[in-house]
């Protein structure tokens, strides 16, 4: 048996370092906080996704008493994109939180399993990389696409 290492490559930077684009996708999920659902967590969070054609979508988690019931930031931004507009591939999407203070995590937020998952089937339907942005006061993280989040992942039923 051998010992194998796996090497995962990502951005760290400040806010100020990113492009005009980016910027402008992470502030977007910054915004989206505002309409977050949490009576129970309290953790506010919001995902913004840049599409093929330049057009952001956005979405918060929406929390329930039924715990399993509610959706986080990720997926309901993401199912919304796909919803409204089936036919453009998603690029990018960026994600925030605030915690129960109101400000936003220092640290970068980052996707649960089952986001990753649904992000991982969003770049295969459309054949595109989906670039990762996850936003902290204190640094961001950029992700050239998926796989970096979800390594070993399950892709095919083959
Ligand atoms: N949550 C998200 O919306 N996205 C994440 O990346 C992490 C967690 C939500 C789920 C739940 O409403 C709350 O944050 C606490 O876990």
């Amino acid at each position: 048996m051998k010992r194998v290492t796996l090497e995962i490559p990502y951005y760290s930077c400040a806010l100020e370092e990113l492009s005009p684009e980016d910027r402008r996708l992470v502030d977007a999920a910054r915004a989206a906080t505002v309409s977050s659902y949490s009576p129970y967590s309290h953790f506010y969070v919001g995902a913004a996704v840049l599409l093929a054609d330049g057009n952001i979508v956005a979405g918060s988690n929406q929390e329930n008493v039924a715990f399993p019931s509610g959706t986080c930031a990720e997926r309901c931004a993401m199912f919304y994109a796909n919803s409204r507009y089936p036919d453009v591939a998603p690029v990018a999407l960026a994600v925030a939180a605030r915690g129960a203070d109101g400000t936003f995590t220092p640290k970068p937020v980052t996707p649960c399993g089952a986001c990753r998952q649904v992000l991982l089937q969003v770049q295969i339907r459309y054949g595109r990389a989906l670039r990762i942005l996850l936003y902290g006061s204190e640094q961001v993280y950029v992700m050239d696409n998926v796989e970096r989040i979800l390594p070993f992942q399950f892709d095919s039923l083959e």
